[in-house]
């Protein structure tokens, strides 16, 4: 139902199709699994064809995503928007996986891409990017993702006052970093407990903004 053409900016983080449970949250009902994180690649391929309807054009997309899947999601990043970068996110930590047969993974990728074309605001930056995972304890989402890392592309991409959307907001960590950022944004999820954690978030974020 959003518009079309009257969205800024896309910043998001979709299931990354890799049925992900973290080893440490297991226990834990709340971070047991990620909705639509399997075989759901109807739901990206429609989702990226909405992403598009809703930008203006002129605007930037950021979307994560593993290195699993990338040829699926680069594919079908590529269909709608001009891809201009593939950020590497360097988490500076390492997880876990297959102790003795792989390599400890310690990157998560960003495709970065236009509708049309659109200039960086900020000071050009590396297409690798550190900026420290956030710590197991402190995670309100499994798959949580640093509002700093979310601020540099929202500074970088957008304008103040600009909205910016994330379809799969999690525990709504895009939001806080538009918030923070003087920007509005529209975001959905699925699970009504992230929605809740999410909107928590939120309210300190605008607490700070009152003060
Ligand atoms: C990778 S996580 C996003 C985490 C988020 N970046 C954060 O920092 O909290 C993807 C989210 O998409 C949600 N999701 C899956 N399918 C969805 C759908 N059809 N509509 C809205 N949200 C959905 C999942 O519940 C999950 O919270």
């Amino acid at each position: 139902m959003i518009p079309d053409g009257s969205v800024d900016l896309v910043v998001t983080d979709p299931p990354y199709l890799m049925n992900y449970r973290s080893n440490r949250r297991v226990a834990n009902e709340k971070f047991r699994h990620i909705a639509n994180d399997v075989d759901s690649t109807d739901l990206i391929v429609a989702y990226l064809a909405e992403c598009h309807r809703v930008l203006k054009d002129d605007t930037a997309i950021y979307m994560f995503c593993s290195w699993h899947h990338i040829d699926f999601f680069k594919q079908e990043f590529e269909r709608h928007f001009k891809l201009k970068n593939l950020i590497v996110w360097n988490k500076n930590v390492h997880g876990t996986g297959d102790l003795k047969g792989s390599y400890g993974p310690k990157h998560e990728l960003v495709l970065f891409g236009h509708k049309g074309r659109s200039l960086l605001r900020d000071k050009r930056l590396p297409d690798v990017i550190d900026c420290a995972k956030i710590p197991s304890l402190k995670l309100t989402h499994p798959t949580e993702k640093p509002t700093e890392l979310l601020r540099r592309f929202i500074r970088n991409s957008s304008d103040p006052g600009d909205v910016v959307l994330d379809g799969f907001a999690g525990t709504a960590s895009t939001c806080v970093a538009a918030a923070e950022e003087g920007r509005d944004f529209i975001a959905f999820e699925l699970e009504t407990d992230y929605v809740t954690v999410g909107n928590i978030r939120l309210d300190s974020v605008n607490a700070v903004d009152a003060k």
